[in-house]
């Protein structure tokens, strides 16, 4: 398949702060869409269709994995199989989101609601605009089941493929799914938020879709995903631990129950892409190296109200000032999967391979510093008014 490009000509709102720190000197979505895109066709498709939720900026690059390698991830079909399957958990084992709400049927249950309104009393705004914003990415699950079955090789082909790949997806997602639906009743029954304007982020969330830049190989998917699991470990761990400061020990529990769920989805993941870099160490360094210099955009990153056109930025650096998710922890998971792959220890590499090696190994580092020196500029305090807790303003 030939390798196509297919520029995008509706602009999205905002840009991605935490995807990679702002500070990095890596190329920004911001200069590569001016190179790109005709400013003033945008403005003109955009006032044709008002009603269009944000979009990708981004050229948008597809099939960009060699055809011939598709069977590769055919033949790794038992292997997945025996290694990958056996990190999904039984149905019957999982728990489900009712286990941590109160019960409707039961005749204690207006008075678990109001046990449950009370404790979230406790909680400020600001953790809660970073808990809705953590359940909107949830929510928005169909885009990235969408995002696995791009991938060539290892797609559902029919919806219900019987592939390890497909199954392994399906019940990924299965699995998933309960995370959004917990905390979304939770949201629901605590009374601080404003459901429908989070039900409208939803909406607009995955109708915006996204594209991380995988260009269907399984190659630079699975390394995205890797990634992302464990970015969700942190922050799911992190509002757990913020909720026991505040006392709301069911809340930390809702919290940790999920981290725990991707620290396994994690392990899956990076298991993967440990077998890639065994069978095949030069393609898989050189994607790891493709997908940093690309930055891992965020799941969530075309976020928008109705209301806010920064509102990912904003959600973000309510985030980073309560260190759930901050530009530290993605210069720690990239060195932790750097670790976790030993990419400093891989061998049989091109010229190109070992300078993407290179490149891969030096970068936490770099990374870090440049956040560091960032944090040492005095960053000018404003706020913003988050339409999910009626309007309130938070400091960002
Ligand atoms: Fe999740
Ligand atoms: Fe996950």
């Amino acid at each position: 398949m030939a390798l196509k490009l297919n520029p995008i000509r509706f602009p999205s709102h905002k840009f991605s702060p935490i995807s990679a720190p702002q500070s990095t000197n890596l190329r920004s979505h911001r200069v590569f869409m001016a190179s790109t895109l005709n400013s003033a066709s945008i403005e003109f498709e955009n006032a044709k269709k008002p009603y269009f939720p944000p979009r990708e900026v981004h050229v948008q690059v597809t099939h960009s994995m060699p055809p011939q390698k598709i069977e590769l991830f055919k033949s790794l079909d038992d292997w997945a199989e025996k290694n990958i399957l056996v990190h999904l958990k039984p149905v019957e084992k999982c728990w489900q989101p009712s286990d941590f709400l109160p019960d409707p049927a039961s005749e204690g249950f207006d008075e678990q609601v109001k046990e449950l309104r009370e404790r979230a009393r406790e909680l400020p705004d600001d953790y809660y605009v970073v808990l809705v914003g953590d359940m909107i990415t949830e929510e928005a699950l169909p885009t990235y089941q969408t995002m696995l079955n791009t991938l060539d090789g290892v797609r559902d082909e029919t919806g219900a493929s019987l592939s390890s790949w497909a199954v392994w997806t399906r019940a990924w997602t299965a699995e998933e799914n309960r995370h959004g639906d917990l905390l979304n009743k939770y949201l629901y029954l605590c009374g601080r938020v404003d459901m429908k304007q989070i039900e409208k982020t939803i909406q607009y969330l995955i109708g915006s879709g996204m594209d991380p830049r995988t260009e269907n190989s399984p190659y630079l998917g699975f390394i995205y995903t890797s990634f992302q699991e464990r970015a969700t470990f942190i922050s799911h761990g992190n509002t757990a631990r913020l909720a026991k400061g505040y006392g709301d020990l069911k809340l930390a529990q809702i919290c940790g129950t999920i981290a725990a769920d991707e620290k396994r989805h994690e392990t899956a993941y990076t298991k993967i892409v440990e077998k890639l870099l065994e069978i095949d160490p030069d393609g898989t360094v050189l994607a790891i190296a493709d997908m940093m210099r690309k930055k891992i955009s965020m799941p969530a990153h075309l976020m928008y109200d109705g209301q806010d056109d920064n509102l990912f930025e904003h959600f973000s650096s309510v985030a980073q000032r309560l260190g759930v998710y901050t530009a530290k922890d993605y210069a720690d998971i990239l060195e932790f999967l750097v670790g976790r792959w030993d990419v400093e220890k891989v061998t049989g590499l091109s010229g190109e391979g070992r300078k993407a090696q290179d490149y891969v190994c030096g970068l936490a580092p770099r990374i870090r510093k440049l956040e560091e020196r960032a944090q040492g500029r005095a960053k000018q305090a404003s706020v913003a008014p988050f339409s999910w807790i009626f309007g309130r303003e938070i400091q960002v």
